[in-house]
């Protein structure tokens, strides 16, 4: 037996595997046997079988032969009345010159039993031998609704695999994820398993990947059309700034809007690998999976790996459908319900006003400016507990500091209620500081590999969660405190790489991830109605896996309102804005040092879950007045903004456009950011997206406050976009566009536009 405990499924996979289950809709599943397809190679004992799944607008076909090796024929959109058979001989491949005599198919890992040449997406061995896997057909089952199972089994290695695919019915979106079991009594190790390989479309020409770094989160980079192999891999011991765990694949003449598209995303906060190859008989493959160190997964008899959820969603409407189809699925059947249904309070947080500088009067006379500009939630950050008095000292220690607050955070926390806001917490449970009481007392209770000095990050160590006695520990501590003052959310931060993580000798990533998971949901089972956030200094653990215990992320440390738009444009391919963590930072902002109006920075954290981080003593009374009016601005419409549909335009050079329609498409909040200037003399018109051509709506400008146009007259005066507006159809404003008004850069322009016939 392994001393590696319990590779079942996670929590979370269960629970992804139940929503699906739990979802409507009718796909269809079915085998069948359509006409025999000869193949040389596979020819097996009987007549080559099919399994055909379709819900929400995709199709997925395999080609499942008990006894032979399961194949992916399509996964894409819908192919209305098209049959597996018929791909699978439309797909006929032949002998080619100097390759194998046979064409070789692969399977759904390409294991390397298969002779494929590609890379395997499951590697494991018994000692150093039986790593030749093949995996044939058991059995295929319908286990739900739009979900089916292959089994497979390798009875020569011993090893069988459960490949499970989802289809939301709701979406289209596709969940997918494979089970290793060991069968035999020799311990089996796994050194990769891939949640799938999957073929793809090979118009799907271009990549596109979602990076960045600290403070300049999701990033996208485009590698054109390549052949070979693309890797990003992230061992950073969470999601991480620099690799997200996804991307999308686009076929060449792709945009915002239209054109063959795919995105996927690993729902998974640990370490991660993304493999995309391009064969050089011309087929092209994506796996997605957990990394794990070496030795990190080995099973024993009957033990069980599971890979994390790997989504894809297939879009003929270009980047936007793909996103649409995560917001929904993530909306409807990844997120607690009660996470959708609670209007998502404006926050005011203390970080950027105070610091570690924690003065009780100074934190209620922030308190009351932040009623006073409409705040709904205090946030007290860093620095309230232990010995927290700098970044380098207190982690661990869970009790509230009487150096700062002698009598406990009561006098705070009743203000803070008294003024009509709730109150929210910062922990960074999974962290802990050497220069700690708990570190003192358990200097065991972290994570290291042997004779290997940890890497020296902001001053502090990752605990050890799977101990029990530290997951306990946290569990209490953190219980108490929201107990006491009726914490309503929790800013749940780690702020550092966890790079070799050990426990009791072996690898302790994968376990540690699932504990953090375990630890959120039994706290929120608990405390029922906490909030929850996900922050990694920023948006350093953004992902479906964290969302499922969590209710916002922080998007990231940046809050300078120029680069925020691009920031959090890049984010919305997979998460809604309401989602976003978005807020209003200092004029002059604490990590670019540039300065913006405080009419751009509002304009940039409205279209989000909006909050303020500023020193508002510091602001101009002018200035206290405009972020009160944008903050009354996004109440007024913050159920279209997070509860409608998002758009990403196409945006001329140096513009950001994007804006949120509601479902019956009678009202739409388009934002239009100007970031530089224009090459032309006057920008370029704005093409409004997803409203009816056959509606009339009027359309007016509500931010800024007042005319933004550099020259008179305009359309601002044409069109009385400050007062009553003008009526357009729908047909027009997606079909002609209408012309901004010339402005200065760092201007941020909302059109509201409302149906009046
Ligand atoms: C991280 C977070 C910040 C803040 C600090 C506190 O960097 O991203 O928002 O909470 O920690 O130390």
């Amino acid at each position: 037996m392994s001393d590696n405990a319990n590779f079942v499924a996670s929590n979370a996979q269960a629970k992804e595997a139940q929503a699906a289950n739990d979802a409507d809709g009718a796909p269809e599943i079915h085998t069948h046997r359509p006409v025999p397809v000869k193949d040389p190679v596979e020819q097996g004992s009987g007549e080559t079988q099919y399994c055909e799944l379709r819900a929400g607008g995709t199709f997925l076909a395999i080609e499942a032969t008990k006894g032979m090796r399961p194949i992916i024929l399509y996964a894409g959109p819908d192919l209305p009345g098209v049959t597996a058979s018929e791909l699978a001989l439309l797909a006929t491949r032949q002998h080619a010159p100097g390759c194998a005599s046979v064409p070789l198919r692969g399977s759904l890992l390409n294991e390397i039993g298969t002779g494929i040449s590609g890379p395997s997406g499951l590697i494991g061995h018994r000692g150093g031998h039986d790593w030749a896997l093949d995996l044939r057909i058991s059995a295929v089952k319908e286990t739900a609704l739009s979900t089916i199972e292959i089994h497979c089994e390798d009875s020569n290695i011993g090893i069988q695999a459960v490949h499970r695919f989802m289809l939301d019915p709701a979406t289209g979106l596709l969940a997918s994820n494979t089970a290793i079991e060991n069968l035999t009594a020799e311990e089996f190790e796994v050194d990769w398993c891939a949640a799938m390989c999957l073929p793809f479309d090979p118009r799907l020409s271009r990549f596109l990947s979602f990076t960045g770094r600290w403070s300049g989160e999701f990033h996208i980079e485009e590698v054109p059309a390549f052949q070979g192999s693309i890797v990003r891999e992230n061992k950073a011991g969470r999601t991480s700034h620099d690799v997200f765990p996804g991307g999308l694949l686009a076929s060449p003449e792709a945009n915002e809007t239209s054109g063959l598209t795919a995105a996927f995303h690993l729902a998974w906060s640990g370490n991660h690998r993304l493999r995309i190859d391009r064969h050089s008989d011309g087929r092209g493959f994506i796996q997605m999976g957990e990394m794990s160190f070496p030795g990190e997964i080995r099973l024993g008899q009957g033990e069980v790996y599971q890979t994390p959820n790997f989504l894809i969603a297939w879009s003929e409407s270009g980047f936007n459908g793909a996103a649409h189809a995560f917001h929904d699925h993530l909306r409807e059947s990844v997120m607690e319900p009660r996470s959708l249904t609670t209007t998502r309070r404006v926050h005011y947080n203390t970080w950027e006003a105070v610091y570690f500088l924690h003065d009780q009067d100074t934190l209620i006379e922030l308190a009351e400016a932040a009623a006073n500009v409409g705040a709904e939630r205090y946030v007290l950050d860093d620095g309230w507990f232990g010995g927290r008095r700098h970044d380098s000292a207190g982690l661990g220690d869970w009790w509230v500091s009487k150096d700062v607050y002698p009598d406990g955070l009561h006098r705070l926390v009743d203000k803070v209620h008294e003024l009509g806001m709730d109150f929210g917490l910062w922990f960074e449970p999974e962290m802990i500081n050497p220069d700690s009481d708990l570190y003192r007392a358990h200097p065991d209770w972290v994570l290291g590999a042997r004779g290997v000095d940890a890497v020296p990050f902001r001053g502090q160590l990752t605990l050890d969660l799977t101990k029990t006695a530290v997951f306990d520990y946290l569990f209490e501590k953190i219980g108490d405190i929201v107990s006491e003052y009726k914490i309503a959310y929790i800013k749940w931060d780690m702020n550092r790489d966890t790079n070799h993580p050990s426990s009791n000798g072996r690898g302790a990533m994968h376990l540690q991830t699932q504990a953090v998971y375990r630890l959120l949901e039994q706290l929120r089972t608990a405390h029922p109605e906490l909030e929850i956030e996900s922050c990694s200094s920023g948006g350093g653990r953004a992902d479906f896996g964290i969302l499922r215990y969590t209710d916002r992320i922080w998007t990231s440390d940046n809050n300078d309102a120029r680069q925020r738009q691009t920031i959090q444009r890049g984010a919305t391919q997979f998460f809604p804005l309401r989602v976003l963590g978005s807020h209003v930072g200092p004029k002059k902002c604490h990590i670019t040092g540039r300065k913006f109006s405080m009419a751009f920075r509002v304009a940039s954290a409205v279209f989000g879950h909006m909050g303020m981080e500023l020193d508002l003593r510091q602001e101009s009374k002018a200035d206290l007045a405009i972020l009160k009016a944008g903050i009354a601005l996004h109440k007024e419409h913050r159920e279209l903004i997070h509860s409608g549909r998002f758009w990403r335009l196409e945006s001329a050079p140096g513009t950001n456009l994007v804006g949120s329609v509601s479902d019956d498409q009678c009202e739409a909040l388009f934002s239009y950011a100007k970031l530089e200037t224009e090459l032309a003399t006057l920008p370029r018109r704005i093409h409004f997206v997803g409203l009816d051509p056959n509606m009339l709506y009027r359309v007016r400008m509500i931010w800024p406050q007042h005319n933004p146009s550099i020259s008179t007259p305009s359309i601002m005066d044409a069109a009385n976009l400050l007062g009553k507006g003008a009526i357009f159809s729908g047909a027009a404003l997606m079909g002609h566009g209408i012309q901004p008004p010339l402005t200065h850069p760092d201007t941020c322009l909302f059109y509201h536009l409302q149906s009046c016939g």
